[in-house]
C-alpha cells in the first residue's frame, strides 16, 4: 500500500502522506498543500472530500453497507432498538441491561417541556412549516439550560450527557405539541410509564377524553424508522452539525442548523416529495411507467431514487419496504395504490438501462413515507420525523468534534470568478 501520493506541479513535486481507514479506505492528506505549492484542491459538492476522521458510521457505497459503530444496520434493525442503537451512537458500544434502563430512565424523565415553551407556539402561524418550528425551538429550548449552551466546549461537553437526554427526549415532544398547535387541539402532556415512540403516539394523537390505543403496531413501526434515520455518516446536515460544532457553538444550536440542512428536497425531504410523487402518478391514473419515461428524459426526478454515496441498494431502503408492507397489512390495507406504484417504480428502474448506467436505486426516502402515512402523520411532518431520528447521529458528530483538542473551523477555501479590482464610482458617475 502507498504511504504517500505525491503531487507534481510544474518542475515541483508534493507529498501527501496517506491516510487509511478501518475498511481500507484511502486518502491523501493535503492540509500543507496550499502553504507548500499555492494550490487548493477543487471539488464542488465534496464528492471525493474528507472533511474529518469519525468513529461513528461506515457506508460502502458500493456494496450497501451501513454499519453504527461496526455493527451492520440489518442486524441492529432485527436485534436492537432505537434506544439502544442511540446509545451505541453516541457512546460507541451497546449498552448492558443496566446501562440502557439508565438511558431509557434519562430520557423518559425529560420528556415534558418547560411551561413558558407552551407561548411560543402562539406566535407561529398555524400554516407554519414544521420544520421552521422545530429548528427554532430547539434553540429555544437551549435558552432553558443555560449550563448546557455556554459555547464553552469544556462546560457543554461536561454536561453532554443530560444534555443529549433533554435534546433526545424532547425533540418528540416538541414536534407532538407542534402537530396539536397545527391541529387546534390541546397539548398533551408525555406519560412516564411509555416508552419512546408509544410516548410520542400518545402526545400526538391522544385526547383528553381518550388515550391512543396502538392497535395496529405503530409503535414498533416509528421504533424502526427512528432506528434506520439514527446517523449517516458525512451527510448534508451531519455535515452541518459538524460544521457550526467547529466553531465552539453548544449542541442545541448545532442540532438547530441541522434541521435546516435536512430540510431541503435533495435531503430529509425527500420523504414527502416521495409520497408526493406517488400520489401524483396515482391521481393522473398512471400505473408508475410514464414517469420513469419523465424521469429519463429528464423531465421529472424520481424522488427516493438515487444517492451520492449509494451505488448500490439503500440497505435502509429494503428494510423499510418490508416495514411498509407489514405495517399495511396489519392495518388491513392490502392493495395500497401507492405502494403498488412504489414496487412498479422500483422494479422499473431495477430493470432500466438509464437507472442501472446511474447507479439509481432506492434510498432511505423512498419508502419511509409509506410507513408514516399508515401511522396518521401528516405529510408536511415526515421530515420532523426523520430529524427526530436523525438526532442521535448530530448528537454523536458534535459530541466528536468538540472532544477532539485538535478540531479545527471549518473554513473551505473557494476559487474567486468576480471582477477584478475597480474604482469606486461616485452616484452621479453611475449610470
Ligand atoms: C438522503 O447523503 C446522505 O447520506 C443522505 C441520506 C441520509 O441518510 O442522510 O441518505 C438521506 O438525503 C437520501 C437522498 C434523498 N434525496 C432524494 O431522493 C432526491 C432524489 N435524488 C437526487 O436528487 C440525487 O440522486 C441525490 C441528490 C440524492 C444525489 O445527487 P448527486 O449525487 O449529486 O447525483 P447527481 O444529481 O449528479 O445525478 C447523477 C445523474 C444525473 O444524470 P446525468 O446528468 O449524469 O445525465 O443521475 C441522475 C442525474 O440527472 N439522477 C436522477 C436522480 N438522481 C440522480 N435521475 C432521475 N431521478 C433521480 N432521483
Amino acid at each position: 500500500m502507498e504511504d504517500k501520493v505525491t503531487l507534481t506541479i510544474g518542475d515541483n513535486s508534493y507529498d501527501c502522506p496517506v491516510i487509511s481507514g478501518t475498511e481500507d479506505e484511502k486518502a491523501f492528506d493535503i492540509r500543507k498543500l496550499r502553504s507548500e505549492s499555492g494550490y487548493i484542491s477543487f471539488d464542488e459538492g465534496y464528492g471525493n472530500t474528507g472533511s474529518c476522521q469519525s468513529n461513528i458510521t461506515f457506508i460502502d457505497g458500493e456494496k450497501g453497507i451501513l454499519r453504527y459503530r461496526g455493527y451492520s444496520i440489518e442486524e441492529l434493525a432485527e436485534g436492537s432498538s432505537f434506544l439502544e442503537s442511540t446509545y451505541l451512537i453516541i457512546y460507541g458500544e451497546l449498552p448492558n441491561q443496566d446501562q440502557l434502563d439508565k438511558f431509557r430512565e434519562k430520557v423518559r424523565v425529560n420528556a415534558d417541556i418547560h411551561v413558558g415553551m407552551d407561548h411560543h407556539f402562539e406566535g407561529f402561524p398555524t400554516g407554519s412549516n414544521p420544520m421552521a418550528i422545530l429548528s427554532a425551538m430547539l434553540n429555544s429550548l437551549g435558552c432553558y439550560y443555560p449550563e448546557m449552551t455556554t459555547n464553552n466546549r469544556q462546560q457543554d461537553l461536561e454536561r453532554f450527557d443530560e444534555a443529549a437526554a433533554v435534546l433526545l427526549s424532547k425533540v418528540r415532544t416538541i414536534a407532538a405539541m407542534t402537530f396539536r398547535m397545527k391541529e387546534g387541539k390541546p397539548f398533551v402532556y408525555p406519560k412516564r410509564d411509555l416508552r419512546y415512540c408509544e410516548n410520542f403516539l400518545h402526545m400526538m394523537f391522544s385526547n383528553p377524553y381518550d388515550d391512543f390505543e396502538d392497535e395496529y403496531g405503530l409503535a414498533e413501526a416509528l421504533d424502526l424508522f427512528f432506528l434506520l434515520h439514527a446517523d449517516h455518516e458525512q451527510n448534508c446536515s451531519t455535515s452541518t452539525v459538524r460544521m457550526v460544532a467547529s466553531g465552539g457553538a453548544n449542541m442545541f444550536a448545532s442540532v438547530s442548523a441541522g434541521v435546516s440542512a435536512l430540510w431541503g428536497p435533495l435531503h430529509g425531504g425527500a420523504n414527502q416529495a416521495v409520497i408526493g410523487m406517488l400520489s401524483q402518478i396515482h391521481e393522473a391514473g398512471d400505473d408508475g411507467m410514464k414517469f420513469i419515461e419523465a424521469a429519463k428524459s429528464g423531465n421529472a426526478k424520481l424522488m427516493g431514487f438515487g444517492h451520492r454515496v449509494y451505488k448500490n441498494y439503500d440497505p435502509r431502503a429494503r428494510i423499510l419496504g418490508e416495514a411498509a408492507e407489514k405495517v399495511l397489512a396489519a392495518i388491513g390495507i392490502d392493495d395500497d395504490p401507492l405502494l403498488k406504484i412504489a414496487r412498479n417504480l422500483e422494479r422499473a428502474a431495477l430493470e432500466d438501462k438509464y437507472f442501472i448506467e446511474r447507479k439509481l436505486y432506492p434510498n432511505v426516502d423512498f419508502y419511509s413515507g409509506l410507513i408514516l402515512k399508515a401511522a396518521g402523520i401528516p405529510v408536511e411532518f415526515f421530515t420532523v420525523m426523520f430529524a427526530i431520528g436523525r438526532m442521535p447521529g448530530w448528537m454523536a458528530n458534535w459530541r466528536e468534534v468538540a472532544s477532539n483538542k485538535k478540531s479545527k473551523i471549518h473554513r473551505p477555501r473557494q476559487i474567486y470568478q468576480g471582477p477584478g479590482q475597480r474604482e469606486f464610482l461616485p452616484m452621479e458617475k453611475r449610470g
